[in-house]
């Protein structure tokens, strides 16, 4: 599962891929507003030349003619652009055209399958099942990555399945096992990925048994 990094904040995705670890992010209006008032296509271009991959950007259109001139207009900004599209009626009129001129397309605001397969159809890149969200109105967010990823690997579709709206790293590991492509996380998720008590108290005995016996002296000069 490849993981993306779900913010607008320059810091945290430079962070992210000098782990080396990020081969994409996703925004949207609300992630980019938490930046303060920014200069969008600055702000779009500068992640997209960070960023060793696709970066969603989403329109703010809601009429599918506003959304396909938007997206146009996107696309010219990098190469590695993908243009978020919302889960609507208006949203898939624009997919299909969109998809016609070979225009990456994330249909975003995916919360069923019914949704998920329209925009496959439609020839969306990307579908995006928004799992913490459905977990908050008591639904079970990541069976609906499960049927999704069954749904596709079933039809031999290549749309490919990202697990957005992550909240905790239990979801991560749940994505993957859905056999989710990718799963785009929050930066708090993405550094407590790596966190775990035993890694931490073992460092700490390791440099304690070394410097009992052999001092301070490491390998180095
Ligand atoms: O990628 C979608 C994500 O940004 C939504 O997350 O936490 O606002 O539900 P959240």
């Amino acid at each position: 599962m490849q993981i993306f990094l779900d913010t607008a904040n320059l810091e945290h995705i430079r962070h992210g891929v000098d782990l080396g670890v990020i081969s994409g992010v996703t925004t949207n209006p609300s992630l980019v507003s938490k930046e303060g008032k920014v200069d969008y296509k600055a702000l779009v271009k500068e992640i997209c030349a960070i960023v060793p991959g696709p970066v969603s950007t989403e329109v703010l259109s809601q009429e599918s003619a506003g959304m396909i001139a938007e997206a146009r207009e996107i696309t010219t900004w990098a190469e590695n652009i993908a243009v978020k599209i919302p889960s609507t009626l208006e949203g898939l009129e624009a997919t299909s055209v969109l998809a016609r001129e070979n225009v990456r397309v994330n249909v975003t605001l995916c919360f069923s399958l019914n949704q998920a397969m329209l925009a496959a159809a439609a020839g969306a890149a990307f579908v995006s099942p928004f799992v913490g969200r459905l977990d908050d109105i008591g639904e079970e967010g990541m069976q609906l990555v499960v049927d999704i990823v069954d749904y596709l690997r079933y039809y031999d579709l290549p749309t490919r399945v990202i697990a957005a709206s992550i909240r905790h790293t239990s979801h991560c590991l749940s994505a993957s096992k859905a056999g989710a492509h990718i799963a785009t996380v929050p930066y708090k998720v993405l550094l407590q990925m790596i966190e775990h008590p035993l890694t931490d108290a073992g460092v700490r005995r390791f440099a304690d048994d070394w410097n009992k016996v052999m001092g301070d002296s490491g390998i180095l000069p």
